[in-house]
């Protein structure tokens, strides 16, 4: 089955918020203000389409010369699959791109291990957000 990953445009967003809103809000339990935090139009957004369909997104916060990794969702049914990695692949070659020198994130305790292949390093003290356990972690690139 064919994946595409894009930086998504305006028109998307809501193909990308449709995703958030299956794992983070119905899945998870996080309440909409949370995740719809005010912050989405100065993002970029990724997004990830299975034969047209949306199935995975994150997005990107610039700050100076590093950038926030956010939000980074993929469809339960469709985990396990490379989905996660590729999305990941392409916002670091973004962020190479753009000249950014590190990229930060706050990941969520059971998902460490997932950043952590990816090439993140864990620091300070574990966290609630959103009622969640989460670490800091960071990749410099
Ligand atoms: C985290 C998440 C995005 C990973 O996406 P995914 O498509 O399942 O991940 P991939 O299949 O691309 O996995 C890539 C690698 O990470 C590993 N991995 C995936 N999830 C993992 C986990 N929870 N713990 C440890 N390793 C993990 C995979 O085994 C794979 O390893 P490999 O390359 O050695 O085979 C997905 O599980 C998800 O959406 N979770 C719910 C939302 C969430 O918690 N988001 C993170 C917020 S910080």
């Amino acid at each position: 089955m064919a994946l595409v990953i894009t930086r998504a445009t305006r028109a998307e967003l809501d193909l990308c918020l449709h995703v958030r809103r299956r794992v983070f809000i119905e899945e998870q339990g996080v309440s909409e203000s949370l995740d719809l935090d005010g912050f989405d139009g100065a993002a970029i957004h990724v997004l990830a389409r299975r034969d047209g369909e949306p199935v995975g997104t994150l997005r990107l916060r610039r700050c100076g010369s590093r950038a926030k990794i956010e939000r980074v969702a993929v469809l339960a049914p469709l985990r396990a699959e490379g989905i996660g990695r590729a999305m990941m692949d392409f916002v670091h070659r973004l962020a190479r791109h753009e000249g950014l020198e590190a990229l930060e994130l706050h990941a969520q305790v059971p998902v460490i291990g997932f950043y952590i292949r990816l090439g993140y390093r864990a620091y300070g003290p574990v966290f609630l957000d959103a009622n969640i356990e989460h670490r800091a972690m960071r990749l410099e690139l």
